[in-house]
């Protein structure tokens, strides 16, 4: 548990798909919440966290089943408002005295529905029902059939006629769709009324974060040495920042270069941090032992392989001469912490090794220093500006840490890395120009390990061919391939040619993922 000292409210985790989607809702209200999945949530933890609301998520069991997922019966005995959500709601039902229903063909309802009122208008719903009905987002095979003692309905529609219900005497709320994904379009109302009739004051600001970490920072460190792997990126930047507010000198980055960077991108990121941010960084310049290991390998596995590899080892060495080390920053966020403890995550698939510096904290007998596991990315981003971070910094698209590696498919060679940089640069001038920059989740030029013909001038070339590739994307997890314009491709294709020798023949990658991936390899 974190020592947040902020009003808490309790996200039970069922097990739903968009359970993070609620927390989202709610930090945006600037209301500290937490997900727990329910097997963590014992009478002792709901004493020692004292929420001051809880949320039960949707979840894709059923209560109908013997063994299906459940609270402590002592959240209900706390005193403090409970919003149960689609499968949390039936969960609420049927603990507390009323009857749900397997679910069967015709009483099934997935997809959007609008919800009608009932008759009292309550807090619950204000700012709701301003038109005759909501649209809202369904997803369930069972059903509450008979209401628990104390409940009233409060919104109907056509296949849920318990949409909305409610014990006013005890604040319990219970909804059968989500409210929290945007297909609910007043969703965010719901979840703002509920929060403020728990009492939420809306102390969860990015500036109190940053007060109470850089504290948080000095008490866990104190004088020890916090050494930090600075990839450029925005999360290992603003963690390095936050830390180095909190204890300066402190603090020393290794900043790995590889070899595999974008064009200037090791004198920006080295340049802001060392000399206008004044923080100690070493500029670790691996150029060659990277690009020598690389040589001749073109499999995409091993080339991210012997890059994890050799990362470890150079961070390692670097890290060795700082002396009296004894902690490992890193930024990891609250995504990756969620993600660590679901219990619905089976064994899945390795797609990719990412690289990281796993394992690392044991074999150097290192101590963690995590100060952003709270966070979601974009309250990361707003956290770097708060610490005066540029913005132009702060909304990079992201980076991978096998860099151009995992962008040149086949063979790796120097001179391929040297026709990337500058086709890349290009394409992102090209996507700033055209103010495009910030509506793309992540664009980059490939360059393919196959040379074409062409004609320029009045001779014959023989050359590389380039991909470019721009996707939008909530997450990196799904993502749909930017549609730009005829002009706008031609007019970058055009430029590429001639202005990056080597290349005579530029194509656009129109692959969502899935079935591709974002990143060549
Ligand atoms: P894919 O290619 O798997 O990428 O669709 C999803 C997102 O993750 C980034 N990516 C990485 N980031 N180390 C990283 O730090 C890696 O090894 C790595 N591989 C992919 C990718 O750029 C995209 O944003």
């Amino acid at each position: 548990m974190t020592q947040i000292s902020h009003d808490r409210l309790l996200i039970i985790d069922f097990g739903s798909q968009v359970t993070q989607l609620i927390a989202r809702r709610l930090r945006e209200l600037n209301v500290y919440c937490e997900i727990h999945p329910y097997q963590n949530v014992t009478d002792t933890f709901l004493k020692t966290f004292a929420p001051k609301a809880v949320i039960f998520s949707g979840g894709p069991d059923s209560v109908v089943r013997e063994g299906s997922p459940r609270p402590p019966k002592a959240v209900y005995d706390l005193g403090v408002p409970i919003l149960g959500i689609c499968y949390g709601q039936q969960v609420m039902m049927q603990d507390l005295g009323g009857k749900v229903e397997a679910g069967e063909s015709h009483t099934a309802e997935f997809g959007r529905a609008y919800v009608t009122p009932g008759k009292e208008r309550i807090d619950l719903l204000a700012g709701w029902f301003l038109e005759e009905r909501e649209q809202v987002w369904m997803s369930h095979g069972d059903h509450v059939s008979k209401l628990a003692p104390g409940f009233e309905v409060y919104g109907t529609s056509p296949g849920a006629p318990f949409a909305i219900t409610a014990d006013l005497s005890r604040n319990f709320f219970a909804v059968q769709f989500h409210p929290e994904v945007h297909h609910t379009p007043n969703g965010a109302t719901l979840y703002e009324n509920f929060v403020r009739l728990a009492g939420f004051t809306g102390d969860w600001t990015m500036s109190a974060y940053r007060d109470e970490m850089v504290k948080a920072i000095r008490e866990q460190v104190g004088d020890a040495k916090v050494i930090c792997a600075l990839s450029g990126g925005v999360d290992s930047s603003v963690a390095a920042a936050l830390i180095h507010e909190a204890i300066g000198e402190n603090l020393t980055c290794v900043f790995v270069d590889h070899g595999l960077l974008r064009l200037n991108e090791a004198e920006e990121v080295v340049g802001m941090f060392r000399d206008h941010m004044n923080l100690r960084v070493i500029h670790a310049q691996e150029q060659d032992l990277f690009l020598g290991e690389l040589e001749g390998v073109s499999d995409p596995e091993t080339k991210r392989k012997i890059i994890g590899r050799l990362f470890i080892d150079v961070f390692q060495k670097y890290a060795d001469q700082i002396e009296g080390a004894e902690f490992l920053a890193q930024g990891t966020l609250y995504p990756d912490v969620i993600e660590s403890v679901s219990f619905s995550g089976g064994p899945s698939v390795t797609i990719k090794s990412h690289h990281n510096v796993g394992g690392l904290p044991e074999k150097m007998g290192l101590k963690l220093v995590e100060p952003l596991r709270e966070l979601f990315k974009d309250e990361v981003r707003a956290l770097g500006r708060d610490l005066g971070l540029p913005a132009s910094f702060i909304g990079r698209h992201p980076f991978p840490g096998p860099g151009l590696a995992i962008r040149c498919p086949g063979e790796i060679t120097r001179e391929k890395l040297e026709i990337l940089r500058k086709a890349d640069a290009v394409y992102i001038d090209q996507i700033r120009k055209h103010d495009l920059y910030d509506e793309i989740w992540q664009a980059f030029a490939a360059i393919l390990p196959m040379r074409t013909v062409g004609v320029m001038g009045d001779g014959r070339t023989y050359d590389y061919a380039l991909a470019l590739r721009a996707v939008t994307s909530v997450d990196g997890m799904t993502a749909d391939y930017y549609p730009f314009s005829h002009e706008f491709l031609s007019e970058t294709s055009t430029r590429i040619i001639n202005e990056v020798k080597g290349v005579n023949r530029v194509f656009y990658d129109c692959t969502s993922k899935p079935p591709g991936t974002i990143e060549l390899e």
